[in-house]
């Protein structure tokens, strides 16, 4: 693990984490280990090595312009869901061939990007097919799109991060899929290559991606009797990571792609669109303590950090494991882990068992390198936090704070 404790200091790779927070002196900011974002592509591309596969990064976990270019280098291909994500990724130096655009509401200038860029395109609608036409059409450009079918598998997750049961609002109504099957047989700037899926986010139990995999196989089965040869399976993303620090055992990709190894076709690639597995539990997000105070009954530690930059505990009532950065000795309490934004929902973390800190104590919210940054808003004009990477005993700022002079540019109309 890149995060880890000695003599009571947490440690980024070979660097102290609180020597970092004096040195960057802004606060909070988003610290990301190099080496955890590696081992985690390197998981992925070890269970794979014997398949025909692309690793497509979810680029919406974290669209850190840095951490793309380096998970591009490791040749990753890239899973985007608009068209600045397609520039960013252009940016990034990937490979568009191995990039999938996906949607339920994708524009007409997005498709027409995705389509010059020979990018994957998910077909998730009848409007959706019908905009991908007028695309292919005015452009004159063939595209290669693949189908968003709904397995319909449980993924036992938060309903809000729930997207392949049969009322999301993702993919087609699988009783129509011979309806677009024959307008695309009659289309001849669209060339069917597969099907695709994406059961949710967070899920846990590998048989609920084996599940799915059958459905998407029989699928993938019925079109080919139509005189179709689709090659590419993709499954989606949605492996969750330990945020619970339970002990719980949560699959790793080399148990995912077991669960499902001898189901998949023969002579097919394999698509695999992970975000969070990848990015993760490759970061922290460090606080300062501003203060500790209580009502008598309840106790709360008020730090610099807010929903405004890390909105995923008020937004889903989830867990992330909160932590100081140095020794701390105070009284072990109870304690609602808040920022100062102006409302009840800003809350990092509740009923926590922690020592008192004093003023100044660092703090970090754990795993906290996938839909953190990516999630962060200017409520009550709280400024986009920087990010700092550590590559073994290296610093670098991979993105600078947002200034208040860069927020009243906006207003140069
Ligand atoms: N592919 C598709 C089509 C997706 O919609 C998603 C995520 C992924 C791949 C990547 O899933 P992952 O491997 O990261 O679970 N904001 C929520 C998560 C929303 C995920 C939406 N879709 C959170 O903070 O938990």
């Amino acid at each position: 693990m890149s995060f880890y404790h000695k003599n009571g200091y947490l440690y980024c790779e070979d660097l102290k984490v609180k020597d970092i927070q004096d040195e960057v002196q802004y606060s909070p900011f988003y610290l990301y280990s190099l080496a955890q974002v590696k081992a985690n592509y390197t998981a992925y591309q070890d269970a794979l090595k014997d398949t025909n596969a692309i690793i497509g990064y979810a680029v919406k976990a974290n669209n850190n312009l840095t951490l793309l270019k380096k998970l591009s280098g490791m040749g990753s291909g890239a899973v985007l869901v608009s068209g600045n994500e397609l520039k960013l990724s252009l940016a990034a130096g990937f490979n568009l061939k191995r990039t999938i655009l996906n949607g339920n509401g994708k524009t007409l200038d997005e498709l027409a990007l995705a389509v010059e860029h020979g990018v994957l395109i998910n077909i998730d609608s009848e409007f959706d097919l019908k905009h991908i036409q007028q695309t292919t059409n005015q452009l004159n450009t063939p595209a290669n799109v693949l189908i968003r079918i709904n397995p319909d598998v449980n993924p036992e997750v938060h309903p809000y991060v729930s997207t392949g049961m049969k009322n999301s609002k993702f993919g087609i109504r699988n009783e129509k899929l011979n309806w677009f099957l024959n307008e695309i047989k009659n289309d001849n700037l669209l060339n069917l290559v597969g099907v695709h899926c994406h059961l949710g986010s967070t899920i846990k139990k590998v048989r609920i991606f084996r599940d799915a995999t059958e459905i998407m196989v029989d699928f993938m089965k019925i079109i080919e009797k139509d005189g179709f040869s689709p090659h590419y399976l993709n499954i989606g993303g949605g492996l969750g990571i330990d945020y619970d620090r339970s002990g719980e055992d949560i699959p790793s990709p080399t148990d995912l792609i077991d669960s499902i190894r001898d189901i998949l076709p023969e002579h097919i690639t394999l698509i695999i669109e992970p975000g969070r597995s990848i990015i993760g539990n490759a970061a922290v997000f460090v606080n300062r303590v501003t203060g500790v105070k209580t009502n008598g009954n309840k106790h709360f530690i008020v730090t610099d950090g807010s929903m405004a930059e890390l909105i995923r505990p008020s937004l889903y009532d989830t867990y992330q494991h909160i932590e100081f950065i140095e020794p701390v000795e105070g009284k072990i309490d109870t304690f609602d882990v808040v920022g100062p934004v102006c409302e009840s929902a800003d809350f990092l973390g509740k009923e926590r068992r922690l020592p008192t800190p004093s003023e100044g104590t660092g703090l970090v919210v754990c795993d906290a390198g996938a839909y953190c940054h990516a999630m962060s808003s200017n409520y009550n004009l709280k400024m986009s936090p920087p990010e700092y990477l550590v590559d073994g005993d290296k610093l670098t700022c991979i993105r600078r704070v947002e200034t208040l002079d860069d927020y009243l540019r906006l207003f140069d109309v």
